[in-house]
């Protein structure tokens, strides 16, 4: 779950990022309520790990700052590369969140219903981000986004 939570916190970074760079309205809009619903997974997920008792990762400031950057950047690029990183980061979060759920111990319902729900929601931010007019990334960008959240998945894991 700490792991979630980063990504949340991650999320928060890159909706806020791409809003401030976004050049067509319905584009800042249509990122604006996806963070918005990101601003709920955050909260579910900090929730579950108090009931747990456990602490969030040390490191959420870095991925923090470091996704507002990369939001930035792509909504620099365009609204369509913007909006095809959306789509492409939502895909790697939804196949995470799927093997998360493959993974988590049968007894754990709490956060069985949270993951569930974050990979309805993770579902639409990408469909949303391709009716959009969001573009397929070029491998190697997708390469490095995948390689990234590994890095990500692993520190958060233990610290
Ligand atoms: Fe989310
Ligand atoms: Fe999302």
């Amino acid at each position: 779950m700490r792991i979630n939570h980063s990504g949340e916190v991650a999320a928060q970074g890159l909706y806020q990022g791409q809003a401030l760079t976004a050049r067509l309205p319905q584009v800042r809009d249509k990122m604006q309520r996806a963070a918005q619903e990101e601003n709920d997974h955050l909260a579910w997920c900090e929730h579950r790990l108090k009931q747990m008792g456990t602490h969030t990762s040390y490191l959420n400031p870095l991925w923090y700052l470091g996704s507002v950057a990369i939001g930035a950047a792509a909504g620099i690029a365009g609204d369509k590369w913007s909006l095809g990183f959306v789509a492409e980061t939502e895909h790697q979060v939804v196949r995470h969140l799927d093997e998360h759920l493959s993974r988590l111990p049968s007894q754990d319902g709490k956060s069985r219903a949270i993951l569930e729900q974050m990979r309805v929601d993770e579902g639409q931010h990408a469909t949303h981000a391709l009716d959009g007019g969001g573009v397929p990334l070029p491998e190697p960008i997708r390469k490095v986004m995948s390689l990234t959240s590994k890095v990500m998945t692993r520190t958060a894991y233990w610290i």
